[in-house]
């Protein structure tokens, strides 16, 4: 619909509801920033008595409640409590690089999403929870299990998610879960066994305090400790494993990564916070992945008010649902010429600064954008540091060229996962030479 039609904006109709698309970045960044007080909430059903998890995570949260906690959970992510967190994510990239190398000299095609939603969900379990997340000892692991049920491509989980997107009434309607029943069960019992991190301090100090009539107490507080792991770990094992296929697909620039990576290592001594900030071509890389691949195809808001869209006469009633096609804009050959190419001096600094603001919004915009930014994109960039000081990735025979996206899952995957040939450099003949 985006490229068939012009124009800065256009309606469409979902089922029964006219909603709003904004196309022009100008009208992007009016909804996303500069109109922010009519636009402070998403679409997305919020409902506890449907789903009391879900209904009190940021990005499902409605407004007074959710400005008086984003400004409390925000410190969460600043890069000094994020610094403290390398030693803890290096520990899970050391196990990720051993489970890579005795499945590397078992396999000649190994599902590389599998093994980097194991990282990312040891990297949030003990980051944010201070607990072993165990993804690599089993393939069933407690935590990766619950993980997999959430976001697994199945007839529930394509109803739910629409309800929630798309039909929000539905949800109202018939008390629809967002987070299917086990996994929030699980979520609930595992905050007890938590033990001392930045994120439960913080929790702990606000637990009881009243928002302006929103209590802080039980479930919303395990609502605040589970999003980080509902909203952490698909959103980092997407971006490592679509960058690891992309380096499949383009030799030399796997080749030029690498001599980056080394040199910087050489530098450094080792993997720190400061070595990977050093690492320019590696920002370049997964900056162009997330063009490429957005882990949210859309954002979505809804109007608060009557808005009138700007140079025109129209107006948008108050509850009409807006979105913003992210995917479609970062495919715009207007800004991203050949738009099927993976081409990292897309970032250089010149080109960047020749696009148009709100072209390219992977993280979203404004106030209500991404809050685990910095914390994704640093356990993103650390995996793919010790995956590739040790191993080689090419294409296996399963490799999808191109991807088949899964059309019933609300974030971006493959329908068959990313399969791929892992060489572990130390078992080449030359190595040891
Ligand atoms: C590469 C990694 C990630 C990507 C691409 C990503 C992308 C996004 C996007 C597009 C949004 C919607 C923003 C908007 O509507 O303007 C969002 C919201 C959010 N993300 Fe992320 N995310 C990533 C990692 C994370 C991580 C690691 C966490 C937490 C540990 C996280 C937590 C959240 C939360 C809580 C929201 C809702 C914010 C709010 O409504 O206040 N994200 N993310």
């Amino acid at each position: 619909m985006y490229n068939s039609i012009s124009g800065p904006y256009f309606g469409i109709w979902v089922f029964h509801t006219p909603h709003f698309v904004a196309k022009d970045p100008e009208i992007i960044k009016q909804i996303l920033v500069k109109d922010f007080k009519y636009f402070p909430d998403r679409t997305i059903a919020s409902n506890e008595e449907a789903d009391e998890i879900a209904a009190n995570v940021l990005f499902i949260m409605k407004n007074p409640n959710w400005k008086a906690l984003r400004s409390k959970m925000t410190p969460v992510f600043s890069s000094g409590k994020i610094k403290c967190m390398i030693p803890l994510m290096n520990s899970v990239a050391e196990e990720l690089v051993g489970y890579l190398a005795k499945l590397s000299s078992q396999s000649d095609s190994i599902e590389i999403k599998e093994v980097c939603a194991k990282y990312a969900t040891d990297v949030v379990t003990s980051c944010a929870f201070g607990i072993e997340g165990r993804s690599f000892e089993k393939e069933d692991g407690a935590w990766r299990s619950v993980g997999r049920d959430m976001f697994a491509f199945t007839f529930a989980n394509g109803l739910r998610s629409t309800s929630y997107f798309f039909l929000p009434k539905l949800v109202d309607l018939f008390k629809i879960k967002f987070i299917p029943a086990h996994v929030s069960q699980f979520m609930i019992d595992a905050m007890k066994i938590l033990t001392d991190t930045d994120l439960i301090d913080i929790l702990i100090k606000l637990q009881n305090e009243d928002f302006d009539g929103y209590k802080f107490e039980g479930t919303r507080v395990i609502a605040q400790a589970a999003q980080f792991f509902l909203a952490g770990f698909e959103t980092t094992a997407s971006t490592v494993s679509y960058t690891l296929y992309e380096l499949c697909l383009n030799r030399s620039i796997q080749d030029k990564l690498v001599t980056e990576i080394k040199t910087t290592l050489q530098q450094h001594g080792s993997v720190t916070y400061e070595a990977i900030q050093d690492m320019k071509y590696l920002h370049k890389v997964v900056q162009e992945i997330l063009r490429k691949y957005p882990v949210l195809p859309f954002l979505d808001r809804t109007t608060m008010m009557d808005w009138k869209i700007p140079g025109t006469d129209i107006t948008l009633e108050a509850g009409t649902p807006v979105y913003i096609p992210l995917f479609a804009l970062h495919h715009d050959p207007k800004y991203f010429p050949n738009p099927e190419v993976f081409d990292p001096e897309r970032f250089s600094e010149e080109n960047i600064n020749s696009r148009p603001c709100f072209t390219y919004i992977p993280f979203g915009g404004g106030p209500r954008n991404c809050v685990g930014e910095r914390f994704g994109l640093i356990s993103t960039k650390l995996a793919l540091v010790h995956i590739l000081s040790r191993f080689e990735v090419e294409c296996s025979s399963e490799t999808p060229v191109p991807i088949d996206f899964e059309p019933k899952t609300f974030v971006l995957a493959s329908k068959v996962g990313l399969p791929m040939r892992v060489v572990d450099v130390k078992r080449r003949p030359s190595y040891a030479a």
